[in-house]
């Protein structure tokens, strides 16, 4: 017999759900970084990325299924993410958190995530983005 709680969890959807699963998810990330490679208002950023962003897609990818409640995939391969700790090489001030931004909300418009489940993912990336900040301003 499964605990109260348990049959709640069983019923919740997830984010990774809600958003259509692991290929929309692949879909969202290979959008979000080829805006950030294209789009000049994310310039700042990109510079900080290696040029080839294999990389970068494929572990952003792997944190995101997890993040949003799917099949832990970062986790199971590289450990905790210590996401902060991981990002401390990089200078991340209001600009850059900004910029992450745009290219997060501009790739869930684009791969047609609906306006209200489109707020929802950017508010809760937002507070990821914002606690990336490290630069005294
Ligand atoms: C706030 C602005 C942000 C900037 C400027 C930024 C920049 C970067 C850069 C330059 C890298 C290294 C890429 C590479 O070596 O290939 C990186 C890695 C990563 N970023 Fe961000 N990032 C930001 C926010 C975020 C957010 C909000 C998330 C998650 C929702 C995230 C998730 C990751 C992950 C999972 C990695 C790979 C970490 C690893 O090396 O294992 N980043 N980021």
């Amino acid at each position: 017999m499964k605990t109260p709680e348990e049959q709640a969890a069983a019923v919740k959807t997830t984010l990774h759900e809600a958003l259509g699963g692991t290929g929309k998810i692949r879909d969202l990330v290979e959008r979000f970084y080829d805006i950030m490679d294209s789009d000049p208002r994310a310039a700042g950023i990109r510079a900080m990325h290696p040029s080839d962003l294999t990389r970068a897609r494929e572990k952003l990818f792997m944190f995101l299924s997890g993040w949003t409640g799917g099949p832990q995939l970062y986790i199971e391969r590289y450990g905790h993410p210590r996401l902060r700790a991981r990002h401390l090489p990089f200078v991340i001030g209001e600009a850059e958190r900004d910029q992450w931004m745009h290219c997060m909300v501009r790739a869930l418009q684009e791969v047609g995530v609906e306006e209200k489940l489109m707020i929802k993912t950017a508010e809760a990336l937002w507070g990821v983005a914002d606690f990336m900040r490290n630069k005294a301003e």
